[in-house]
């Protein structure tokens, strides 16, 4: 289990490492991710800075369906779609995002297998939160709108 990096860390901004070696380090990266995605109750993915890890590895968890992405790349996307968002890293603060509504993502499984995974909805919305998580990107930063959501 990890605890949470809050905005105002560094590592929230940096740009993640790609990963190399397929190993228990990053199955346990995994592992620990997902076990602390699910103690956070409320959240629907997690890229590993958010655990202090500055390496390209997120974990989704939605509609009881676990994705776990290594080295991902969105190869496309299409439409748009304007909905809220919030981020384990940013408490308390819910803002109006615009993503595309469909993405293909190209990644590596855990054991270093290339798959494509294609998202719409809540699965292609957190594809691309976590992606830029990546990238040093909080949703802080592209959000057009700041709401007040009830926790
Ligand atoms: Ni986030």
């Amino acid at each position: 289990m990890y605890q949470i990096i809050k905005v105002g860390d560094p590592i929230l901004r940096e740009k993640a490492a790609e990963v190399r070696r397929f190993n228990k380090n990053l199955h346990d990266l995994l592992d620990g991710m997902l076990e602390t995605l699910r103690s956070c109750g409320n959240g629907v993915g997690i890229a590993a800075p958010q655990v202090g890890v500055s390496k390209r590895v997120v974990v989704m968890e939605i509609d009881d369906e676990v994705y776990e992405l290594v080295n991902p790349v969105i190869v496309s996307k299409k439409g748009r779609d304007v909905d809220i968002e919030g981020c384990l890293s940013v408490p308390n603060r819910h803002g109006k995002v615009t993503r595309a509504a469909r993405v293909k993502v190209e990644a590596q499984d855990r054991f270093g297998n290339p798959y494509t995974l294609e998202a719409k909805n809540l699965v292609a919305r957190c594809v691309q939160h976590e992606c830029d998580h990546l990238d040093g990107v909080l949703f802080i930063d592209v959000m057009s709108e700041e709401v007040e959501v009830e926790e």
